[in-house]
C-alpha cells in the first residue's frame, strides 16, 4: 500500500493565516498540522509516502519533512500547481502509485483512530471512512438507503441527506488512476473525490466504514482552534512523529 498526502490549495478561508504559508504547515498545539495526517499513515504500517504541494510552498515542505528518514519512510513529492480537486491527486501520483493500492489522507485532516486494521485487510475496490457530524452540507456525505447500505455520495449537499460526512482518508485499489482521468472538472471547476466514491459505489465496491474517534477538518478558524485543544488533550501522547 502506497500513501499519499494532498497538501495543497491556498487556504483562503483562513487568511491572513495563510497569506505566507501554507494551511497545512500551520501549528496544531505543538507539531505543523501535516505531521497529523502523516502520523495516520506511518501508524497504518504505510511506508512509501508522496507529499503533494503547492508550487510557492514546496521548499517549506522539504525542509520541514526533508526524505522521511526521520520518520523511518520515504517520502517522495510532487506539485499540484493548482487547486483542481482531491481526485487530481491520483493522476499526478500514477508514477509513485505504480500499479500498487494507494491511501490517501488530506493534509487538514486529524483523526483519533488507528487504521491499521483496515488498511491491513484491504482487498480492493474502494473503502472511504464516515463520522456522524452536526454540520454535513460543509462536506462530502452519505445517503443511505433503508437497509443502512449507502446509496449515494453527494459533495456539500444543499438538502439534508444524512449527518455522515465523508472524511478526508480513502483507500483505493489500482484503478483509481483510470477513474479519475475519466472524471470531468465539477462546477467548482475540480476533479471531485465523491465523483470517483461514486464510480465505485455504482459498482458495488464501495465500502463505507465508521470512523470512531474525533476526526477534524481544520479548514476554518473554529475547527482550527478545535484542533488545537484536541491536539494537547487526546493527541500528544499517542503521536509516532
Ligand atoms: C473535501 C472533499 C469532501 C470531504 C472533505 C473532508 O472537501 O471534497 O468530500 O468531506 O474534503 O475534509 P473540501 O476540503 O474540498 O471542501
Amino acid at each position: 500500500m502506497r500513501g499519499i498526502i494532498l497538501s495543497g490549495g491556498s487556504g483562503t478561508r483562513l487568511r491572513p493565516l495563510t497569506k505566507i504559508t501554507s494551511k497545512q504547515l500551520l501549528p496544531i498545539y505543538n507539531r505543523p498540522m501535516i505531521y497529523y495526517p502523516l502520523n495516520t499513515l506511518i501508524k497504518a504500517g504505510i511506508k512509501e509516502i508522496l507529499i503533494i504541494v503547492s508550487p510557492e510552498r514546496a521548499g517549506d515542505y522539504l525542509n520541514l519533512l526533508g526524505s522521511g528518514k526521520e520518520f523511518g519512510v520515504k517520502f517522495t513529492y510532487e506539485i499540484q500547481d493548482k487547486p483542481e480537486g482531491l481526485a487530481q491527486a491520483f493522476i499526478i501520483g500514477e508514477n509513485f502509485i505504480d500499479n500498487e493500492d494507494v491511501a490517501m489522507i488530506l493534509g487538514d485532516n486529524i483523526f483519533e483512530d488507528d487504521f491499521s486494521e483496515a488498511i491491513k485487510n484491504f482487498k480492493g475496490g474502494a473503502k472511504i471512512f464516515a463520522k456522524h457530524v452536526p454540520d454535513p452540507e460543509r462536506f462530502g456525505v452519505v445517503k443511505f438507503g433503508a437497509d443502512m447500505k449507502a446509496e449515494k455520495i453527494v459533495e456539500k449537499p444543499q438538502e439534508y441527506l444524512s449527518n455522515y460526512a465523508v472524511t478526508g482518508l480513502y483507500v483505493y485499489d489500482k484503478r483509481i488512476i483510470e477513474v479519475a482521468k475519466n472524471t470531468k472538472p465539477s462546477a467548482r471547476g475540480e476533479l471531485e473525490i465523491t465523483d470517483v466514491n461514486n464510480w465505485y459505489l455504482e459498482k458495488g465496491e464501495l465500502d463505507v466504514a465508521m470512523v470512531s474517534g474525533e476526526w477534524l477538518d481544520a479548514g476554518t478558524f473554529d475547527s482550527l482552534l478545535k484542533a488545537q485543544n484536541f491536539a494537547k488533550e487526546k493527541l500528544d501522547g499517542k503521536m509516532l512523529i
